[in-house]
């Protein structure tokens, strides 16, 4: 079955939870435009932490989003999306341009996200995570729930929208 376009596919979790690797599988399985702010921000050369450029890269994307949705694509953005007003917001205006809207949020044990990114730090020109800052992005996303998900189409072709732990 041809997944339905528009569609736009939000990919939420926490620093190491498999974003990217999810996103990039979505991309090559759904024939998806796959929009990533953090490789924008080291493309263009701000650094990853530098939170007005970030915000700038962000803006744009969702623009670029937009248009792409408009031409009937399917749109996958990785960005963490911790916060439910942002979530919702988005899902709203891609719903108002006749998308469908999905939400995949990886549900990953916090043991297990500082195993990855502990990993990942010692790799050559990684943007390390210190495990306090992980903490902290932790205590930070507001996790969607059940009622929340239920607010979004259901995700194409395989698997639930939580990946289970
Ligand atoms: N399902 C999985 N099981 C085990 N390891 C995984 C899984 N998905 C991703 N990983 C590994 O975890 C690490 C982080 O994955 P990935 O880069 O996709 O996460 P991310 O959410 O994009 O992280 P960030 O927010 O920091 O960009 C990588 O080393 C990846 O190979
Ligand atoms: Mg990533």
């Amino acid at each position: 079955m041809a997944v339905e376009r528009p569609r736009l596919v939000l990919v939420c979790g926490l620093p190491g939870a498999g974003k990217t690797t999810l996103a990039r599988r979505l991309a090559q399985e759904l024939s998806a435009v796959r929009l990533c702010p953090d490789e924008w921000m080291v493309d263009l050369g701000f650094d990853r932490f530098d939170g007005d450029a970030r915000d700038r890269v962000e803006a744009r994307l969702w623009i670029h989003a937009q248009e792409l949705l408009t031409r009937g694509a399917v749109v996958i953005m990785e960005n963490g999306f911790w916060d439910r007003a942002e979530r919702d917001e988005m899902r709203l205006l891609a719903r108002s341009l006749g998308a469908a809207v999905e939400l995949r949020y990886l549900d990953v044990p916090s043991s297990e996200l500082h195993r990855r990114v502990g990993l990942r730090n010692k790799e050559p020109g990684a943007a390390v995570i210190s495990p306090e800052l992980l903490a902290e992005c932790e205590a930070a996303i507001e996790v969607p729930g059940a009622a929340e998900l239920e607010l979004f189409d259901a995700p194409f072709a395989e698997g639930p929208a939580v990946t289970p732990r």
